[in-house]
């Protein structure tokens, strides 16, 4: 076993086709529509392709070369696949996985990427929080650790940050077990969320000061070798998103990010003027937030570094939010705006096997990666639970020049009987190129509208529109 960690990454000049016993082979644990992207992306260079997952023919397993149902967290189903299966790569696209046996089996030498502590720091808010804060050094919001079973300490929790604020469950994510506290009604509410929504039996919650950012943007940082072999951080541009019920709604990207860059969502095209100045010095802090926190995480292979970005009076400020070791939802514009082959599923799968990652240097010094056109993501979300979702209106939506329409498969959008609209599953996105970033927006927004989907179990459509808020933070009113 070698000690220098560094060592273990070579670069890779050979590719094989699949079938064959010296083919590179990629095994991922947790089979979603980020996981389908890198299978896709891994057979256009003859890879081998394995996927695992919870439920039977989850995304990624549609379209691998083969695939296994296990329960993630039971160690020992992982192992033996593993041991089976003796990949080149390892992909964790969950954060529902048996930690201590990730670790294990990275000691023995079997290839983790980005690396078992990295999926361990992040699946877990407060190890999160310390390592940007902490470790990496990078401005975060003001933020307290509280146990959500003693009810006074949590209260002085939130009356040491001050409202308004909001409570995470440590362990949870997509906007479960968060709340927005705004006074202190609020307060018991909140505790009651952060129980509940809790992945697994963890007590703790964080409660962090809100931050009233002008925009939020994911940087896909990307660790990969370079012509060396040495460890090297390249940038795809900053990608501009929001949120919706904690959840990602809609994203963006451009070659010219002061287009969207640093401004609020919602005053693209009307409220502010492109500031080139400002957003070149966003994008610097940005890049150099992202820089310093997967250095902190180390590995190889996409990460999705989530950051607040406000302007005042000239000046701008980066706060770090939190980070996952894999490709990100928001990411997904980069299947329309970037390059076929350098999309955020190719860069992982070229990072994590030590393929090249042709980047442009900027005026900066940074290592970075250009969209070729702007585009924008929206999602086409569940409005009901099920088996067997349609979607209708397909000619609608899809029947205009630069809109695409990707559907994930999902068989099944579990729900709660008493409650079957309170589903937050998202089914697929509308992706849409445009002569900027506004016009790219406006078109994957009005070609998710038109979508209407149903389930074997309520057979009436439903679009979008039909539920409360759904023009919120929209181009479209
Ligand atoms: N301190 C904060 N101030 C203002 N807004 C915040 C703050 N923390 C979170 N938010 C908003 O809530 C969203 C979700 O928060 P966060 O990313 O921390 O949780 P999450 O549930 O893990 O989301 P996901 O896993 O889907 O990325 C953020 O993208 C942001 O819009
Ligand atoms: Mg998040």
């Amino acid at each position: 076993m070698t000690t220098n960690p560094q060592s273990k990454y070579t670069k890779r000049d050979i590719l094989t086709s699949p079938y064959q016993s010296n083919s590179c082979k990629i095994l991922l644990f947790g089979s979603g529509e980020l996981g389908r992207e890198i299978i896709i992306q891994a057979q256009r260079l003859g890879m081998k392709t394995v996927a695992v997952d919870r439920y039977e023919n989850a995304p990624a397993q549609q379209v691998a070369h083969k695939s296994h149902t296990i329960d993630m967290l039971d160690g020992d189903a992982m192992r033996h696949l593993v041991e089976l299966e003796k990949p080149d790569a390892i992909v964790c696209e969950i954060e529902a996985i048996d930690l201590n046996m990730l670790m294990e089996l990275e000691k023995e030498g079997w290839p983790v990427r980005p690396n078992a502590k990295a999926v361990w720091i992040t699946m877990n808010r407060e190890r999160s929080r310390d390592m940007i804060a902490k470790q990496a050094g990078v401005k975060t919001s003001k933020y307290v650790y509280v146990d959500t079973e003693d009810p006074a300490a949590f209260k002085n929790a939130v009356e040491k940050i001050g409202c308004p604020c909001i409570s995470k469950a440590i362990m949870s994510s997509s906007g479960h077990g968060s709340y927005s506290i705004h006074s202190k009604d609020d307060i018991e509410p909140a505790r009651l969320a952060a129980i509940k929504g809790a992945r697994g039996s963890g007590t703790r919650a964080i409660i962090e000061e809100y931050i009233d950012f002008d925009t939020e943007v994911t940087e896909l940082a990307v660790r990969h070798l370079d012509e060396n072999g040495k460890i090297v951080t390249s940038f795809p541009r900053p990608i501009g998103h929001y949120q919706l019920d904690g959840d990602y709604h809609a994203s963006w990207q451009s070659p010219d990010a002061s287009e969207y860059l640093p401004w609020k969502p919602e005053d693209i095209g009307t409220k502010f003027k492109p500031d080139e100045d400002l957003a070149k010095k966003a994008e610097k802090k940005i890049y150099d937030a992202a820089g310093k926190i997967t250095g902190a995480l180390g590995g190889l292979g996409v990460f999705g570094v989530e950051l607040f970005v406000r302007a005042r009076d000239g000046k701008v400020e980066v706060l770090g939010n939190e980070c996952s070791p894999r490709p990100h939802d928001t990411g997904m514009v980069t299947f329309m705006s970037h390059m076929i082959g350098m999309n955020e599923g190719a860069l992982h799968l070229r990072a994590i096997t030590g393929l090249p990652i042709p980047t442009r240097i900027n005026e900066d010094g940074y290592r970075v990666i250009d969209p070729l056109m702007p585009a924008s993501t929206h999602v086409i979300k569940a409005g009901c639970g099920g088996w067997d979702p349609e979607f209708r209106g397909i000619w609608n939506a899809g029947n205009t020049p630069g809109t695409n329409i990707y559907l994930f498969g999902k068989p099944n959008i579990p729900y709660d009987p008493k409650n079957p609209k309170d589903v937050h599953r998202r089914l697929g996105i509308t992706l849409a190129m445009g002569k900027d970033a506004l016009d790219a927006k406006t078109k994957a927004e009005a070609a998710a509208h038109k979508i209407e989907m149903r389930t074997r179990q309520f057979k009436k459509w439903i679009a979008q529109d039909d539920t409360l808020d759904a023009r919120k933070k929209h181009v479209l009113r």
